[in-house]
């Protein structure tokens, strides 16, 4: 996923198009690039490197002009280097564009563009749109047909913005984001409300085949066929503060620690909207609940919650696998899609195949405004602000406490998530407390090669959740098992170098998993305990206070988040910028 951003208005557009890409960098951070045009001449800075960088090494912020375009990029087609780079020129430099998504007919628009004497300067698919904007404006001098023509020649998804030396700024968008930010002095074009939150939350949110014209202060918006479209100014709800780190030194700390509050947040729905919702679930013949990544483990707990706390059955499928098994699925079923930015392809691609089967489809989504909540028959949002860091944190935790509230709406109270929620506060604020010792304990175990993190029931989808955290802000090689499973395989690899995490508070799972835990301890591993109740045999204990035991899933992963977080810390990674890795995966 990319970020791309377009200014046209009053002052120097570059400072502006720089500091929104830096708010939007947790989207894309291979390469950086902008565009500006001055005096009817386009300028054009780009590399490879993070927006700072960039911007030190290529002066970005000081290029002239009032109209300009930016770009951060995740590398799709094409490797990291400076000519992959956006913004892309055609063959002249009387045009420059970037883009999010992918052109699937690229190749085959390359080779008749080529044929016409084209010549390309990168590997990118997402050049074509500069070569074929370029051919179509040359043919009539018409810059609405040479974007009409252009995107109704393009396949797959896309999102870009195009500067024209005659000092007009278009877009167009189809199955990506992009959003026009209204201000007292000109138009930001973004794909993502926080690419402009600094100067303006009056938004216009573009819909699949809009395409923007602006010339001046004169703003238009047109589709594909060229009919005129009418799309409403709304106000952006989401509060200013939390686009910004405040005191931490990484989003994704900052993140962690709003979880004593953001889960009750996300408790706050429309009574109609839950409602409904839960009306849905209850007269399905069959729910299925599907998601990527963190939300598919959320998708995971949502069985065992659902199934046990208010006798929903529930199958859960992984959205990347969701389109080879949807047979299933039918009129009266219902899919309950789990996803933080509700722009996720395999997602997305899950709705589509369980509406060919005629199902409803519900969700719980963070971003109201994404393609998810708009294609579902209802959604109730995670509200739990911007989450920037590239790991999700908050809104895993969100997304629990609404999976206990629809449990809660539906079983009549038993989870209890309602009536604890001081005790359960309280309980995360004294996990964070933590965070000291965790961050000793990461520094003990930095080097270690493999982690696995061990646990049963309801405990299990944390152990994925923890392992995930742990690969993807440390590197390092860290596997969730079902405690039971270990003598089935599992076993074999531990030996004296293996360090193994036990998930154990005192509850229903506490007999069998530990003696799990003497297993693994006979055969040397270092162990240590995330529980409520310590024991001997740990060589280390992360103590959690206890809470009522169907609550202890949002309790017990706080811990594995701080330690994932200082493990990165100490391998030199970035915990808001993952290597090889996007907050939102647009691509398939
Ligand atoms: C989780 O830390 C990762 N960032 C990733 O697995 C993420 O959960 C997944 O890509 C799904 O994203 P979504 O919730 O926005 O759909």
């Amino acid at each position: 996923m990319c970020s791309i951003i377009g200014y046209s208005g009053v002052g120097k557009a570059a400072p502006l198009l720089v500091g929104g890409l830096q708010k939007m960098e947790y989207r894309g951070y291979d390469s950086v690039g902008v565009a500006t045009l001055n005096s009817g001449k386009l300028l054009i800075r780009k590399g490879i490197g993070k927006v700072e960088e960039v911007n030190k090494s290529l002066g970005l912020k000081e290029m002239s002009g009032q109209l300009g375009i930016g770009h951060t990029r995740w590398a799709t087609h094409g490797g990291i280097i400076d000519s992959n780079a956006h913004p892309h020129s055609a063959c002249t430099t009387n045009l420059a564009i970037v883009h999010n998504g992918v052109i699937e007919n690229h190749q085959e628009l390359k080779e008749e563009l080529l044929k016409k004497g084209h010549v390309f300067k990168s590997e990118t698919d997402s050049e074509v749109i500069a070569h074929l904007l370029e051919h179509y404006w040359a043919l009539k001098n018409d810059i609405k047909e040479a974007m009409m023509n252009t995107c109704n020649r393009l396949r797959g998804s896309f999102a870009f913005v195009a500067v024209f030396d005659d000092s007009t700024l278009c877009a167009a968008r189809y199955d990506e984001p992009l959003i026009i930010g209204i201000t007292a002095g000109g138009y930001f074009i973004s794909s993502d409300v926080l690419g402009f939150l600094d100067y303006t939350d009056r938004a216009i949110f573009l819909d699949n085949r809009d395409i923007v014209l602006l010339e001046g202060n004169n703003l238009s918006i047109i589709d594909f066929d060229g009919e005129k479209v009418e799309r409403t100014p709304t106000q952006v709800a989401w509060e200013l503060a939390d686009s910004d780190k405040g005191k931490y030194a990484y989003f994704t700390l900052k993140e962690i620690y709003e979880q004593s509050h953001t889960i009750f947040k996300s408790m706050q729905q429309k009574k109609e909207s839950v409602e409904t919702f839960c009306d849905i679930i209850a007269n399905a013949k069959d729910v299925f609940v599907t998601g990527s990544g963190t939300s598919y483990h959320s998708a995971l707990l949502a069985k065992h919650i659902l199934s046990k706390y208010s006798q929903i059955r529930v199958e859960t499928v992984v959205s990347s696998e969701f389109q080879y098994s949807s047979e299933l699925l039918d009129e009266n079923s219902v899919l309950i899609a789990i996803s933080q930015s509700g722009e996720t392809a395999d997602v997305l691609q899950s709705v589509k195949a369980a509406r060919e089967k005629g199902a409803k489809v519900l969700s719980i989504v963070n971003v109201t405004t994404s393609s998810l909540a708009r294609l579902s028959d209802c959604f109730l949002e995670v509200k739990c602000g911007p989450e920037i860091g590239v790991a999700a944190t908050k809104s895993f935790t969100s997304q629990l406490s609404i999976i206990y509230y629809i449990a809660d709406t539906i079983g009549g109270n038993l989870t209890g998530i309602s009536t604890n929620r001081m005790e359960l506060s309280k309980a995360i604020e004294k996990s964070l407390e933590l965070e000291s010792k965790i961050a000793e304990f990461a520094a003990q175990i930095k080097d270690a090669k493999d982690i696995y993190i061990l646990g049963r029931s309801n405990h299990f989808p944390i152990c994925l959740e923890g392992a995930l955290k742990i690969k993807e802000l440390a590197y390092i090689h860290a596997e969730g098992i079902a405690a039971g499973e270990l003598k089935h395989g599992p076993l074999a690899l531990i030996d004296k170098n293996s360090v193994v995490i036990i998930l154990n508070p005192d509850d229903s799972t506490y007999i069998d998993t530990l003696s799990n835990a003497h297993v693994v301890k006979s055969r040397g591993a270092r162990l240590i305990g995330i529980t409520n109740k310590p024991h001997l045999i740990y060589d280390y204990c992360i103590p959690i206070p206890y809470v009522k035991e169907s609550l202890l899933p949002m309790l017990e992963v706080i811990p594995l988040q701080i330690l994932a977080y200082h493990l990165a810390l100490h391998n030199n990674a970035n915990p808001d910028y993952p290597r090889n890795l996007a907050k939102c995966v647009t691509v398939r």
